[in-house]
C-alpha cells in the first residue's frame, strides 16, 4: 500500500497541471438510476420501425423546410392519415409504416442488405403509458451504438455519445396514455475525435443494442447507492436520492440476511453516507463461492435495491490480493458477441450465462478481460453470480484524439458513466483506461487524468491499462520492458503480447525471451493470441491459423509467462472468434478474427485444452 501511495504522488506530480480530482469531475448528463436493470418499469424491447438515412436528411430537415418541422421524422405525425387528408401532401418517409425490427439488436441483421450499413438509421417505437400524475417517468437506454438523438412525441429530450453506456431522460409529463412516438435517430459513424477512434479491430454493431425501459418512479428517489466492504471490515454506503425535498429525508438501509437495518437522514445535497458494521458474519464473495446478498434502501415512497456480494481487493507488491489473500487471475478476454453463426450484439443473461460458464467450467477461469468497452448489465450480473473477476474498459483503443480537449470530456463521462453503472459489482476488480495507446505528452496527460478520476469515483477499485513495451537484446537475448510513463499510473501493470503470431519471432525463440519488469506491482497479460480456423489442421510444419500452431502458440507463450515472478494473471485473446471488418482471409477469416480457443458457434480448437490443462495446473485456490 504505501508503494502504491509513492506511485500516485507520482502521478499526481504528472498530473499537476490538470484541475483537482474530485471537483470537476466530469458526470453524467441525466440521472444515474443505479441498479437501474432491476427497477420496476415498462420494457419497450420488441417490435420498433426502422428507417435508414444515409445522407442524414433527417436531421438536416430535408422537405422539412418548406412543410415545416411536422415534415421531419421525428415529428409527432400521422402521415399517413396527413396523407389522406391533404393528396398534396409531401412525405418522402413513413415511420409508422417503416419495415419492423426486433429490438434490443444491432441493424446488421435487421436484413441482408443493412449487413454492412454504417450511418444514420432512425428508430421508432409507439407505445401506450399508464400515467400517475403522482410519479416520475425515466425513459432509459442501456445502449445505443455510437450516437444516438431522442425525441418523444415529437419533443427534443438530448442526445448522447458513446456506444457502451446507459443514458435516461426525465419524460414526467411528456408521456400520453395511448400511442406514444418514441423516435430514435442512432448514427454509427465515428470520427477520429471519436472514442473509440473510426478504426478497430472488431465489428462496429450500430444500433440500439440494449434494453430501452420507462421507469417510473416517486417523487423522490434513489438515484445512486454505492455499497461495498471497506478494508477495516465496515459495510460503507454513499446514498444519493432526487426529490423536490433534497435535505432531511429519511432513508432506511437493509442488508436483511446480515441483520443490517440504519436509518438516517440526507444532507442538503441528498446524500449520506453511511458506515456499518454487521451483526452477523459476511460470507465474502470469492470465485470459489461467489455470494450475494440484497441490499434495500427505501427514501419516502421509493424502494431500491440491488444484489451484489461484499469482498475486498488491493495489491501488495506484485501481488492481488482478494479477501486478503494472494490470487492469480486465470483469465480469458471476450468481446460483447453471444454465440452463433449471426451474432446482433444482443446480450441476454442466457448469452452471458453461456459465455462465462465456457470460460468457467471449460477452461477453469476465473477472471475475464471484458473487451474493450464496457459490456451490458447482463454480463456483469453473470459475473457475479458465476464468480468470475472482471476487468472493465472504456473504448480508449489505439489512437484518438489525445490532445482535443473535447474528446477528453466525452471520455470522461463515458468513464463515469460506466463506473457509476457497475461499481455495486463484486466481480469488477479491474478499471482499465485503454488499450494499447501511443506514447505521447497529450496522451500521457490524458490517459492520467484517466486514472485519476477512477480514483475519485471509485478508490476502492485496480487501474489498469494495456500498456506498451519496448524490446532490446541484451546479453545474447532478448529482453523486453514496459516503456510506457502510464505505468507510474496504474496499480496494475498489463501488456499484450503477441511474439510468435505478429512479427518473426519463431515459436522456438519467445520462451527464451525475459522480461525486465518492476517488482512492486502486480503484472498481467491482458493479450497473447494467435488465429486458427477450427477444423483446418496442418500436416507438415506447424502452418499460421492451424489448430495445431495455434496450440504450440499457447505452450510456447505460457512456458514464456511461467518465467515471470511478478506475474498475476492473464486474460489471452480470446474466447470466441469474433467478428472484425478487418480480417478478410478468404476460407479462414472471412470477417472473422480467428484467434478465439471456441469457433463462433462455441466448437473447441485444440488450443483450448492446452490453457485449460495449464489453469489446471495452476491450481484454483480462489
Ligand atoms: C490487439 C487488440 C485487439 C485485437 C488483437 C488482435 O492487441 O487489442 O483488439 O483484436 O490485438 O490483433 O487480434
Amino acid at each position: 500500500m504505501a508503494l502504491r501511495r509513492v506511485w500516485i504522488a507520482l502521478a499526481l506530480a504528472v498530473s499537476s497541471l490538470l484541475p483537482s480530482p474530485v471537483v470537476g469531475q466530469v458526470m453524467p448528463a441525466g440521472p444515474i438510476l443505479a441498479a437501474a436493470d432491476l427497477r420496476n418499469g415498462q420494457d419497450l424491447s420488441g417490435q420498433w420501425n426502422w428507417s435508414i438515412d444515409p445522407y442524414r436528411d433527417g436531421l438536416t430537415g430535408f422537405h422539412g423546410g418548406e412543410a415545416g418541422p411536422s415534415h421531419r421524422r421525428h415529428a409527432d405525425t400521422d402521415v399517413a392519415s396527413v396523407r389522406r387528408a391533404d393528396p398534396l401532401a409531401l412525405f418522402e418517409y413513413d415511420m409508422d409504416a417503416a419495415p419492423l425490427a426486433t429490438l434490443p439488436a444491432s441493424w446488421l441483421t435487421h436484413s441482408p442488405q443493412m449487413r454492412h450499413y454504417q450511418g444514420l438509421v432512425w428508430y421508432q417505437r409507439r407505445f401506450d403509458a399508464v400515467i400517475d400524475p403522482a410519479s416520475r417517468s425515466i425513459l432509459r437506454f442501456g445502449a445505443a451504438n455510437y450516437s444516438a438523438e431522442v425525441w418523444l412525441n415529437g419533443k427534443l429530450l438530448g442526445r448522447h455519445e458513446g456506444g457502451f453506456t446507459p443514458f435516461a431522460f426525465e419524460v414526467t409529463g411528456l408521456l400520453r396514455a395511448h400511442g406514444n412516438r418514441l423516435v430514435v435517430a442512432v448514427d454509427s459513424q465515428r470520427t477520429s475525435h471519436d472514442v473509440p477512434p473510426p478504426v478497430t479491430d472488431w465489428e462496429t454493431y450500430g444500433g440500439i443494442t440494449r434494453a430501452v425501459r420507462l421507469i417510473n418512479l416517486p417523487e423522490t428517489f434513489v438515484d445512486d447507492a454505492w455499497v461495498r466492504l471497506e478494508a477495516d471490515g465496515r459495510i460503507s454506503a454513499d446514498i444519493r436520492i432526487d426529490g423536490a425535498q433534497m435535505a432531511g429525508v429519511s432513508v432506511r438501509l437493509t442488508i436483511p440476511e446480515l441483520g443490517v437495518d440504519r436509518r438516517a437522514t440526507t444532507g442538503s445535497d441528498g446524500r449520506l453516507t453511511l458506515r456499518i458494521t454487521p451483526r452477523k458474519p459476511i460470507q465474502l464473495w470469492s470465485p470459489n463461492s461467489p455470494k450475494l446478498y440484497r441490499v434495500e434502501v427505501t427514501a419516502g415512497e421509493d424502494r431500491w435495491h440491488d444484489i451484489t456480494g461484499f469482498r475486498t481487493l488491493s495489491v501488495q507488491a506484485s501481488q492481488i490480493l482478494l479477501n486478503g489473500e494472494p490470487i492469480f487471475l486465470r483469465g480469458i478476454s471476450l468481446h460483447e458477441e453471444e454465440l452463433g453463426a449471426d451474432p446482433t450484439r444482443h446480450m441476454t443473461d442466457a448469452a452471458a450465462d453461456a459465455l462465462l460458464r465456457e470460460a468457467k467450467d471449460g477452461l477453469g477461469a476465473n477472471f475475464v478481460r471484458l473487451a474493450h468497452y464496457p459490456h451490458g448489465e447482463p454480463m456483469l450480473r453473470a459475473a457475479d453470480r458465476l464468480g468470475m473477476i472482471v476487468w472493465s474498459e472504456i473504448p480508449v483503443y489505439w489512437r484518438i484524439a489525445f490532445d482535443d480537449p473535447a474528446v477528453l470530456e466525452k471520455t470522461r463521462r463515458m468513464l463515469a458513466e460506466m463506473i457509476l453503472r457497475d461499481r455495486n459489482r463484486a466481480s469488477i476488480a479491474l478499471w482499465s483506461v485503454g488499450n494499447e495507446t501511443p506514447i505521447g505528452d497529450a496522451r500521457n496527460g490524458f490517459m492520467a487524468r484517466l486514472a485519476l478520476d477512477v480514483r475519485a469515483l471509485d478508490p476502492d477499485r485496480l487501474v489498469t491499462a494495456a500498456l506498451l513495451t519496448a524490446r532490446e537484446m541484451d546479453g545474447g537475448r532478448q529482453v523486453v520492458t514496459i516503456s510506457d510513463p502510464l505505468a507510474a499510473s496504474v496499480d496494475v501493470l498489463a501488456v499484450n503480447t503477441y511474439f510468435g503470431w505478429y512479427g518473426g519471432d519463431r515459436l522456438d525463440d519467445i520462451g527464451t525471451f525475459g522480461w525486465d519488469l518492476p517488482t512492486d506491482k502486480p503484472f498481467l497479460f491482458s493479450e497473447f493470441g494467435a488465429g486458427a480456423k477450427l477444423g483446418y489442421h496442418a500436416e507438415g510444419p506447424p502452418q499460421k491459423f492451424t489448430e495445431e500452431y495455434q496450440a504450440a502458440y499457447y505452450r510456447a507463450t505460457l512456458a514464456m509467462a511461467e518465467g515471470i515472478p511478478t506475474l498475476a494473471g492473464l486474460s489471452p485473446w480470446v474466447l470466441k472468434d469474433f467478428r472484425s471488418p478487418r480480417r478478410q482471409l478468404p476460407g479462414i477469416q472471412d470477417g472473422w478474427n480467428r484467434k478465439g480457443l471456441i469457433s463462433e458457434t462455441g466448437d473447441r480448437k485444440v488450443a483450448f485444452t492446452v490453457l485449460a490443462e495449464w489453469y489446471a495446473k495452476k491450481g484454483n485456490t480462489q
